[in-house]
């Protein structure tokens, strides 16, 4: 069944490991904006843990849980919502490791499913550079990429205590960019890149 005949389904997270991650608080904004419009499983990063990649480790054992669930919940989703720290200027080492895991598994799971990501940052640049870093493996892997980007400089005095973005602009500019997101996805058939 198509994402336009049963609903919009999505995939969030977080892919920061800190109790008090910004990242987890942005997530849970997109979360809730994108519940207007689709059916949303937040998950932790947690639930992905996986050991360093190992090329042996794979011919031993497989694939570890944590790429299986992630495998499991983007093959069950239409797309997905990420919001990635950035960690010197490029995307953080323990999200490209789930990556490199997941990307063993056969069909490829992120193969076809839509992305929209983005980053809290406490810095001034707000992540942009980390994401264009994330892009790379996911398009690589087949996902489509909104070109739209989220991005939240400052991040440590952004949040009012409600949880919502202090500045208005930015908290109408996320669900916006999170609407039209479940729309794309909602266009697009979670099968357009099958061969
Ligand atoms: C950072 N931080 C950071 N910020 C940024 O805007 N650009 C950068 O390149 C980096 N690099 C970086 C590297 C490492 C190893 C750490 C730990 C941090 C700061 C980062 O934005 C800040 O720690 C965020 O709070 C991380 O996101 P969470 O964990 O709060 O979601």
């Amino acid at each position: 069944m198509s994402p336009s005949e049963r609903g919009v389904r999505l995939l969030a997270f977080a892919a920061s490991l800190r109790a008090d991650s910004w990242n987890r608080r942005l997530i849970a904004l997109a979360a809730s904006a994108a519940g207007a419009g689709a059916e949303v499983e937040l998950v932790e990063f947690h639930a992905f843990d996986v050991p360093l990649f190992d090329g042996d480790l794979l011919s031993a054992s497989g694939i570890p849980a944590g790429a299986q669930e992630f495998a499991r919940l983007i093959s069950a989703a239409d797309g997905m919502l990420v919001a990635s720290p950035e960690y010197n200027f490029s995307l953080p080492g323990t999200l490209k490791n789930l990556i490199d895991w997941v990307s063993r598994a056969r069909p490829v799971p992120l193969r076809g499913k839509t992305a929209m990501l983005l980053s809290a940052s406490t810095g001034q640049v707000g992540g942009i550079r980390g994401l264009w870093q994330l892009r790379i493996p996911l398009e690589g892997l087949g996902m489509i990429v909104s070109p739209d980007m989220y991005t939240l400089p400052w991040a440590d005095k952004a949040f009012a205590d409600d949880g919502t973005l202090k500045e208005p602009e930015r908290q109408t500019r996320l669900e916006g960019m999170v609407a039209g997101f479940v729309t794309l996805t909602g266009k697009l058939s979670s099968r357009a890149l099958e061969s």
